[in-house]
């Protein structure tokens, strides 16, 4: 499918998906919105995707939600538009892992983005920030939930209300990001993770998504109770009795996704 506002290209298990608004540095609109979820749900069906790495460009992963589109619209519009909640929905329903690939500023609604996916990985010009405050409103898609649990309430509020930006350093120390890798390098080591993660089973993978991804929803005993009977599911798979067959016989595992 062509798009306007991203390049997905998929090749060897992964989708890679490009941002593609260099003149606005990557800011979300509504077709970008919807063209994510599009890619998103097109992935998800797709034998072919075992995970995917989203990135932006150089300069900007991308620079918040669109404040041209954004800054006449009523609340009546925002509310009943449901103002990007369709992206977060999006995010929220894809079972596949995601990597985001952040290089330069990564503000408002691209940081939110970036901390939708299931961890980031920075270039080392990267800047993280929640300036809308600068603009007289607040984080509107994550920012104050997802940033908070990862960075803790101080840094959170400090960037929330403050609007200044983190750079990558500050990031990684924070937890915010995974690691950290000299520009140049960014896209390497995405594509290597994400090749990395292809190589497993992608039942348990997805399972792996689902037990981490709970951890923010349940109390403590509740989520160990999931992981343990989870794991205990796993037994249940081809590829369980092959992953540890292969470690008893010195060999690489051979998973068949069952
Ligand atoms: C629309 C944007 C944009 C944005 C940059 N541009 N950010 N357009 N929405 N969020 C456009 C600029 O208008 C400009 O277009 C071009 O991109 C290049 O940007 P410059 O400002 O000239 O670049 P530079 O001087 O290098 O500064 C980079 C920057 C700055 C620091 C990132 O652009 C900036 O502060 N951007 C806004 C960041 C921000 O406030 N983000 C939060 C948005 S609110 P022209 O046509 O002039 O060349 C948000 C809410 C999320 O995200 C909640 C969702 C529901």
């Amino acid at each position: 499918m062509a798009y306007e506002t991203i390049i997905v290209d998929i090749e060897d298990d992964i989708a890679l998906i490009q941002l593609n608004r260099p003149d606005a540095l990557n800011a979300i609109n509504s077709k970008v919105v919807e063209e994510l979820a599009a890619a998103l749900a097109a992935a998800d069906v797709n034998d072919k995707v075992r995970a995917v790495v989203l990135t932006g460009s150089e300069k900007a992963f991308a620079a918040g939600a669109d404040i041209r589109e954004m800054s006449e619209k009523s609340f009546v519009e925002m509310f009943t538009e449901d103002f990007f909640g369709p992206l977060n929905e999006a995010f929220l329903k894809f079972r596949k892992p995601v990597i985001a690939a952040v290089s330069g500023y990564a503000l408002g609604g691209g940081c939110e983005l970036a901390l939708m996916c299931d961890f980031i990985i920075a270039a080392d010009n990267a800047k993280f920030g929640q300036p809308e405050i600068n603009l007289g409103v607040v984080a509107g898609i994550g920012g104050t939930q997802r940033l908070t649990r990862l960075v803790g309430k101080s840094k959170s509020m400090d960037m929330h209300l403050t609007g200044r930006f983190m750079d990558a350093t500050e990031a990684e120390r924070s937890g915010l990001v995974s690691r950290v890798v000299p520009a140049i390098k960014l896209m390497p080591e995405a594509m290597a993770a994400a090749k990395k993660i292809a190589e497993k089973s992608q039942v348990a993978v997805m399972v792996v998504k689902e037990a981490v991804n709970r951890s923010y929803e349940t109390t403590l005993r509740e989520g160990l109770l999931f992981e343990r009977r989870v794991f205990h599911a796993l037994f249940a798979t081809e590829d369980q009795k092959e992953g540890m067959q292969a470690f008893l016989e010195k060999r690489e595992p051979q998973f068949r996704d069952r």
